[in-house]
């Protein structure tokens, strides 16, 4: 059977968590396949609230087993935080698998996020700290550590020694801060972080081909979302990895032909954190009412997220980037109350029309939103479980967006919980 692929359209925190462990009721297996503790993923379970950042959303369920993919960056100790965490509220994480060829961050990579963030200045990106873009700077450099060498003290120290030989340099002469100490790292990660992934850590590769061998369901599990990738995303202001779907292929080590359902995942509005371009940004009472009722502050780093109309140029985009296959439109709840609704469905600059993602980037930071007016509902959604119980603006919001995306909406959530959702595509 084909895998499942969940994936934001957005700039992140879309929903991706709640959907996924929602789809993961009929899996086997969940794998997180890019990024790393940067993202947020909020599942709210019999009015329970997870936050998780590394650990795969299908952890909730005991019959999934959940992976972390060879593509994913692993801060050890925020991974056993995270697992240590879970168990203490009961849930069991004994499945949980690493992929041996996953690269590991290194406190390094944490002070030297924050320094390339000061150095920048007021180009800064607006990251999350967490040393996501100098672990995979590292990777590409190939001097990075991965999960595999936690279990051979050897090799770790000598890859240490390669990487700090590079790294303690960069500290002192561009930041102009004292190096690392190499023992000090690795009494840290082999003697009281080794142990404790020891018995999770396998070739998650074969893990995953043997269970679609034998018929297990899989989901693949994407953090932050299209325009924040490396490639695609409003660069530079993006993360280091590839949340598209060709990020799924290589960081869980799958080829395409084995993807069926491509779910891309987008809020009926937009939000963004951090710097960059945002079309469609609303810096009225509008955009703060969104803010509000929406919750919009980070997950983990508490940052309030900028929030804009949303913009069918994005999600064409994410069509054509992630080969979607249908849209899960999410809290569509947040906008009850409103009087009326834009939707952005071109950008127009210097009298030119654009229905599709312009590719140079000056022309993203100057385009102008054209707008479709629509009309809000009064009606409070959160308690609608059938596209039947919906109101008629409710329902021509929908059929609007679903028709300038060009493929079908499907599930549509209307709150945080596992089953405030409905199925758009079911009519009764
Ligand atoms: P992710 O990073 O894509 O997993 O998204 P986050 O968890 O960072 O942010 C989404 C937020 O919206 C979380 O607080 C979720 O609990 C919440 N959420 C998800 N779906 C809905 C929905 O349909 N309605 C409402 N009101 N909240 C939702
Ligand atoms: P989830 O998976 C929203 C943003 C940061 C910053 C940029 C680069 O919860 O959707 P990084 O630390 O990755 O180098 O930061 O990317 N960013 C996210 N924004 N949701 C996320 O994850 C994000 N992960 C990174 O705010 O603008
Ligand atoms: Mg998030």
């Amino acid at each position: 059977m084909p895998a499942t692929v969940v994936v934001g359209t957005q700039w992140g925190d879309e929903g991706k968590g709640k959907f996924t462990d929602l789809v993961a009721a009929e899996m086997d297996m969940v794998v997180r396949y890019q990024g790393g503790h940067n993202a947020g993923h909020t599942l709210v379970v019999n009015g329970e609230t997870f936050a998780l950042q590394l650990i795969p959303s299908g952890v909730l369920y005991d019959h999934i087993t959940p992976v972390i993919g060879n593509g994913v960056v692993v801060d050890p100790r925020v991974l056993i935080a995270e697992m240590e965490a879970l168990q203490a509220r009961g849930v069991d994480c004994g499945s949980l698998k690493l992929s041996g060829n996953a690269h590991l961050i290194m406190p390094y990579h944490l002070e030297l996020d924050a320094l390339h963030e000061r150095h920048l200045g007021e180009a800064m990106l607006g990251t999350t700290k967490r040393g996501i873009g100098p672990a995979y700077a590292d990777k590409a450099m190939r001097i990075g550590l991965r999960v595999q060498d936690l279990l051979d003290p050897g090799i770790f120290e000598a890859k240490l020694e390669v990487a700090l030989a590079h790294t303690n340099k960069v500290l002192a002469k561009v930041f102009n801060r004292l190096g690392v100490r190499a023992s000090d790292v690795a009494a840290e990660y082999l003697q009281e972080c080794a142990p404790r992934l020891a018995p999770h850590i396998c070739d998650t590769v074969s893990l995953l081909h043997e269970g679609l061998d034998s018929g297990q369901r899989v989901l693949l599990e994407g953090a932050q979302a299209t325009f924040l990738d490396l490639d695609h995303g409003t660069y530079p202001f993006v993360t280091s990895s590839n949340p598209v779907v060709g990020g799924a292929c290589t960081g869980a080590g799958i080829g395409p032909r084995h993807l069926g359902r491509i779910i891309g995942i987008a809020k009926a509005y937009v939000t963004r954190v951090g710097s960059g371009p945002f079309v469609t940004e609303l810096l009225d009472e509008v955009g703060d009412h969104l803010v509000e009722v929406g919750g919009e502050y980070g997950t983990n780093t508490g940052r309030r997220r900028r929030t804009g109309w949303f913009d069918l140029v994005m999600l064409r985009q994410a069509v054509r980037l992630n080969s979607l296959t249908e849209v899960a439109l999410t809290k569509l709840d947040v906008l009850d109350g409103l009087d009326s609704l834009k939707v952005c469905v071109a950008y127009e600059l210097d009298g030119r029309r654009y229905e599709h993602m312009p590719y140079h980037q000056s022309v993203i930071h100057k385009a102008a939103p054209v707008y479709a007016e629509l009309k809000g509902w009064k009606t409070d959604l959160s308690g609608v479980t059938s596209s039947g119980e919906l109101p008629s603006e409710a329902a021509d919001y929908i059929a609007f967006l679903e028709d300038g995306i060009g493929v079908p909406v499907r599930l549509v959530g209307v709150g945080p919980g596992r089953s405030q959702y409905f199925d758009w595509q079911q009519t009764d």
